[in-house]
C-alpha cells in the first residue's frame, strides 16, 4: 500500500521519464539537422530507453493498486550549439533525474515502505551508469576538440548503438 505523498511523487516520476524522453528527442532532432546521424541514434536509443523507464513506473503503480494521475509535460529546449553542449545538458538532466529517485528511496525508507525499496533499486543503478555514459562522451568530445574528423568517427561509433530493452523488478 503506497502513502499518498509517494503515490504523488511515483506519478510526478512517470511524467520526469516521459519528459526526459520528449527531451531526448529535442536533441535528436538537432543532431539529425546538422548531419550527426550516428549521434541522433545515440538519442533515438536514450530516448526509447526512457519511455521504458515510464512505463516501468506506470506499470509499478498499478501493480501496488495506486491511482495513476498523468501530469502535463513540459516543452523541452530545441535550441543547441554543439554536440558537447548536448551531452553536458543531458548529464546536467540525468543528475536530476538520480536527485529525483534518491528522493524517491529516501522516502521509501522513512515510511518503511520496502516494496517500493526494491522498486527503485534497479534505477539506482541505472542512474549511475547513465551518468557514466553520458561523462565518457563529454570526456571524448573534449579530446576531440571540435576536430571533424574525429567528430565523424565518434558519430561512426555512436551509430551502432541498438535499444535492449531491460528487465525492471515490476
Ligand atoms: Fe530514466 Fe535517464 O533516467
Amino acid at each position: 500500500m503506497l502513502t499518498e505523498k509517494m503515490l504523488q511523487k511515483l506519478n510526478q516520476q512517470v511524467e520526469k521519464e516521459f519528459f526526459s524522453a520528449y527531451l531526448y528527442l529535442s536533441m535528436e532532432a538537432y543532431l539529425r539537422s546538422i548531419n550527426l546521424d550516428g549521434f541522433a541514434n545515440w538519442f533515438q536509443v536514450q530516448l526509447q530507453e526512457e519511455r521504458y523507464h515510464a512505463m516501468a513506473f506506470y506499470n509499478y503503480i498499478d501493480k501496488v493498486n495506486g491511482k495513476i494521475e498523468l501530469g502535463a509535460i513540459e516543452q523541452p529546449r530545441h535550441d543547441f550549439s554543439s554536440p558537447l553542449e548536448i551531452f553536458e545538458l543531458g548529464l546536467e538532466h540525468e543528475q536530476y533525474v538520480t536527485k529525483l529517485i534518491y528522493d524517491l528511496m529516501d522516502l521509501a525508507i522513512e515510511t518503511k515502505d520496502h516494496t517500493t525499496q526494491i522498486f527503485l533499486q534497479w534505477f539506482i543503478t541505472e542512474q549511475a551508469e547513465e551518468e557514466e555514459n553520458m561523462t565518457r562522451i563529454i570526456n571524448r568530445l573534449k579530446l576531440i576538440n571540435a576536430d571533424s574528423a574525429g567528430l565523424f568517427m565518434l558519430d561512426t561509433e555512436l551509430a551502432q548503438r541498438m535499444y535492449v530493452a531491460s528487465i525492471i523488478p515490476v
